[in-house]
């Protein structure tokens, strides 16, 4: 089968590689893809949201699935558009990934569905908001309703902190019409885990549970970033928990969008948190977690193509995982998540040893050299059967980075932690 992956960071990479390894697969093509995913797919140039070009590339190559990576096409209805013309695509509606691209929504949704999460409340007026922050005091978490790159969340520690937040965002226009409404939210406290499920309407087949570092800086410190390493399994995860978080989280969720008219099918994400009293939602998404996947997807020993075609049959993929443990870093330009240059060299990556895997987030061929395009450019990623073992590679692969001005990471993911 021919097979269409839209995207071009670390998640499309190590979707399109888990796809390579498909019996089922004869051609693989990533739209626009990356300099890292040439050697598995063809990188045809069509952007995410040229819905009329994807339709007509899938017609004209004869594609028999696409996978549809990131949000920004989930909500501009990339999927609505696929199977209006009868192709063959995995991913939400933009109605269903609705629950990704407002928070607002998210949380009305939750509120009504019985969903564990934090009080909060949704303001469109400056005074008003800031009456709140006050009235409620801090930590307190100011959060832009639509999308903004991982970057519209602020955990402030102070009211003032709070008050700066929502002036940015409701009278700065920070985020544009993402922060025309702001979420405002109680602070919960606890380590955070993703939980992610395969899901057509109601049917729920979860993944096993990863935990992504989204600070900048080593031990969490630092402004939030899209993500700077994983790990999975979580080994101080306990199973009542994930078993928790299945039955009053991901089940119920799936049951509510079909309820609301929104039946979600794809790949259903659940930020959680751990508190005194269970497990809560931080947020939902529409798709597999980024650098979440880089971790979750080296584990599954099923055919990706095969579990497609499963979960959208309404059967049971039956997902079986390695009983292994993986860990992975991003490497990131210097400055990211503030500004960082691109076309940027990369080191000789033949230098990396044998036991890692690397995968590509912002990287492009520039007349046949590798330079970066984007502020996290690659994920060293190991699987081992012991943490130590995997741990121990991440850290070998990293030296080639280790004196390199141009780059930086952190150098305490895959603890455990
Ligand atoms: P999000 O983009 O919604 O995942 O939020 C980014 C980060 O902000 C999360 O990973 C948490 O670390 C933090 N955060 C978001 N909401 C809360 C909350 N209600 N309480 C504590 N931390 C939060
Ligand atoms: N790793 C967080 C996200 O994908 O949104």
């Amino acid at each position: 089968m021919k097979v269409l992956v839209i995207g071009s960071g670390g998640r499309e990479h190590s979707i399109v590689a888990k796809l390579a390894s498909s019996m089922q697969v004869t051609e693989l093509y990533a739209a626009p893809g990356n300099g890292g995913m040439a050697d598995l797919a063809t990188c045809v140039p069509i952007d995410v949201t040229a819905v009329d070009d994807l339709i007509h590339f899938a017609k004209e190559e004869q594609i028999d699935w696409t996978f549809v990576g990131p949000e920004i096409p989930l909500l501009a209805g990339v999927v609505n558009a696929f199977q209006q013309e009868n192709l063959n695509v995995f991913g939400p509606t933009k109605e269903a990934a609705l629950i990704e691209g407002s928070k607002d929504y998210a949380k009305s949704f939750m509120r009504n569905h019985g969903i564990p999460t934090a009080a909060s409340e949704t303001f469109s007026d400056v005074e008003i908001a800031k009456a709140y922050i006050a009235q409620k005091g801090a930590p307190i978490v100011v959060k832009a309703d639509g999308l903004a790159a991982g970057k519209g969340v602020v955990v402030a520690q102070t009211v003032e902190e709070a008050i700066d937040a929502v002036e940015n965002m409701l009278v700065g226009n920070q985020f544009g019409q993402a922060g025309s409404l702001v979420v405002i939210e109680d602070f919960l406290e606890g380590k955070e885990f993703s939980l992610m499920a395969f899901v057509n309407g109601s049917n729920v087949f979860p993944l096993v549970p990863a935990r992504d570092h989204k600070r900048v800086y080593d031990n969490d410190q630092g402004p939030n970033t899209g993500g700077m390493g994983a790990f999975a399994p979580i080994p101080d995860l306990e199973q009542t928990v994930i078993d928790d978080a299945i039955s009053r989280i991901l089940k119920p969720a799936a049951a509510g969008l079909v309820e609301e008219g929104r039946s979600f099918t794809g790949v259903l994400y659940a930020g959680l948190i751990e508190t005194a009293d269970g497990p809560k939602v931080i947020e939902f998404n529409a798709r597999f977690g980024d650098p979440e996947t880089q971790v979750i997807l080296p584990l599954l020993e099923n055919d990706l193509l095969q579990v497609m075609q499963d979960v959208t049959a309404g059967d049971d993929p039956k997902l079986s995982w390695k009983d292994a443990y993986a860990t992975g870093t991003v490497i990131a330009a210097s400055g990211y998540p503030g500004s960082y240059e691109k076309q940027l060299p990369i080191p000789d990556l033949t230098q990396l040893p044998t036991d890692v895997y690397c995968i590509h987030a912002g990287t492009e061929n520039n007349a046949g050299k590798l330079v970066s395009n984007g502020g996290r450019v690659l994920f060293i990623g190991s699987v081992h059967h012991n943490r130590a073992d995997a741990v121990k590679s991440v850290k070998k692969g990293l030296e080639i980075f280790k004196d390199d001005p141009n780059f930086h990471y952190r150098t305490d993911i895959g603890f455990g932690e």
